[in-house]
């Protein structure tokens, strides 16, 4: 594990865990499924499944590590029901879950190197734009990207180059830092555009498809698309949360640090979503709703037509770069943390192998959309089966072990003890409620949408 044994303060947790849940997630992912699946009935749903399956979630995992001071895989392995050995999972079972959950973190790494490496690239357009007139009229376009398999995966290490570099220097040093310098000047630079974005008269348009709940829109697919990103966008599942947890002090409240975390990370999902869709409806560069280059096609255009769009733009593609960064470093720590504590492996070591794997494994999503683009799977691009394939199927299907491992396996008195002071009726209730959840809602509404999904091949 890590020289750093806890947060050196209560903020510094925060800002860790809501760096590692606000990424690009929010930013880029939210507009365009919100857009693929017709408006507001799905941000409903979204916030629906945020509140009933994210956020007991996020308690369970900050739960785990916080008591076990172990990973993932270990801290399962270590509260496997030691009292009634009949009901415990054979550890074979427990292996391949935490298994299946750390290759499910690689892919997400891969992938996500590959779609940080395209805001790597706009950054670098605006820095240039900064200073070369006109540079950024013809730069400022998606397509060119998309259409060069070098480029994207050059960025793509570029970026798993500065995550193994910064996460060398250890947890503390390579997150804390970095987080607590950028999170306040994006949230004003996100102030600011949305104001600019919410005065063009697209807007109560984009109001109405954003917010107004158009139940015919939905999809059997839908539910699921709903899930997957609240999984996702939450970092839940692969055991980020877990490896944050681990280093939270005696003292600190989980459930209030879990409810804080989920509402920082809808806000600015429903943020990027007022942000983009004014620009998609004032026709921002043709860009269709469903496109998952949506936020790339519109948002630079727009920029570039603000007075110091430049500026702005630059501004803005960087502190997404930074968020985008620490998300990933939160994913990479759950590989390094992983790949210690089973193996002995120095943190060099294993920040070595696990960037070699990470780079290997971005250049097919990183080739998806030149070279390989008429490799398709149900009418998909390698980039967007892999999406669908990690956050529609893995981390819903590790989600409902983890929701049973949660409810049935960890000792009772550990569990209640993480909501404080039993003796308080309050907590009691909490605990009672966040047990039912992990219990009954979440896995029927898990299953209901693979159930939903399944159907939908039929229909
Ligand atoms: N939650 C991050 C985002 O929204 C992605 C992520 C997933 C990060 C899993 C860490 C672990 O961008």
């Amino acid at each position: 594990m890590s020289s750093k044994k806890y947060w050196s303060s209560r903020l510094g947790f925060y800002l860790a865990a809501v760096g590692s849940a606000v990424g690009l997630g929010n930013l880029w992912r939210f507009p365009y499924i919100v857009g693929e699946n017709g408006g507001g009935a799905f941000v409903l749903l979204y916030l629906f499944f945020a509140v009933a399956v994210g956020l007991p979630l996020l308690i369970g995992e900050l739960s785990l590590g916080k008591q076990a001071r172990r990973p993932l895989l270990p801290a399962l392995l270590k509260f496997r029901h030691p009292l009634l050995k009949t009901r415990s999972l054979p550890p074979r079972v427990i292996k391949g879950l935490g298994l299946l959950s750390l290759s499910v973190t690689g892919m997400i790494l891969a992938y996500y190197a590959v779609v940080s490496g395209w805001v790597l690239h706009f950054s670098t357009q605006f820095l240039v734009g900064l200073f070369v007139d006109d540079w950024l009229t013809a730069r400022s376009s998606f397509a060119p990207l998309m259409s060069n398999g070098a480029l994207q995966i050059s960025l793509a290490s570029v970026h798993i180059l500065a995550l193994v570099v910064i996460s060398l220097r250890g947890i503390q040093d390579g997150l804390e830092k970095w987080i607590s310098r950028m999170m306040p000047v994006f949230g004003f630079l996100l102030f600011l555009l949305l104001i600019q974005a919410l005065s063009l008269p697209s807007t109560s348009e984009a109001l109405r498809f954003l917010f107004y709940p158009d139940f015919t829109k939905l999809t059997l697919s839908s539910p699921l698309h709903a899930l997957g990103h609240v999984l996702f966008t939450l970092s839940l599942g692969i055991g980020a949360m877990v490896t944050f947890g681990s280093f939270l002090r005696e003292s600190d409240q989980i459930p209030k640090a879990g409810y804080r975390v989920t509402f920082v990370d809808i806000v600015l999902s429903l943020v990027a979503g007022l942000l983009i869709f004014p620009l998609v409806f004032q026709g921002g560069g043709g860009a269709q709703l469903t496109d998952p280059g949506l936020l790339f096609e519109t948002l630079p255009r727009f920029l570039i037509e603000l007075r110091l769009g430049s500026l702005f733009g630059l501004m803005f593609f960087v502190c997404l770069y930074l968020s985008a960064l620490s998300a990933s470093l939160g994913l990479l720590e759950v590989i390094l943390s992983h790949l210690m504590d089973a193996f002995k492996w120095t943190r060099a070591k294993a920040c070595v192998v696990a960037g070699l794997l990470a780079l290997a494994l971005s250049v097919l999503p990183g080739l998806s959309s030149s070279v390989l683009k008429n490799v398709r799977f149900s009418g998909g691009s390698i980039l967007e089966s892999l999406d669908s394939l990690l956050i529609h199927w893995a981390l819903p299907l590790i989600a409902l072990g983890m929701s049973y491992f949660l409810a049935y396996q960890m000792p009772k008195n550990i569990k209640q003890e993480m909501f404080g002071e039993s003796s308080s009726v309050e907590n009691q209730i909490m605990y009672v409620k966040w047990e039912q959840s992990l219990k009954f809602s979440i896995p029927v509404i898990i299953g209901l949408c693979f159930l939903l999904k399944l159907l939908s091949y039929f229909f």
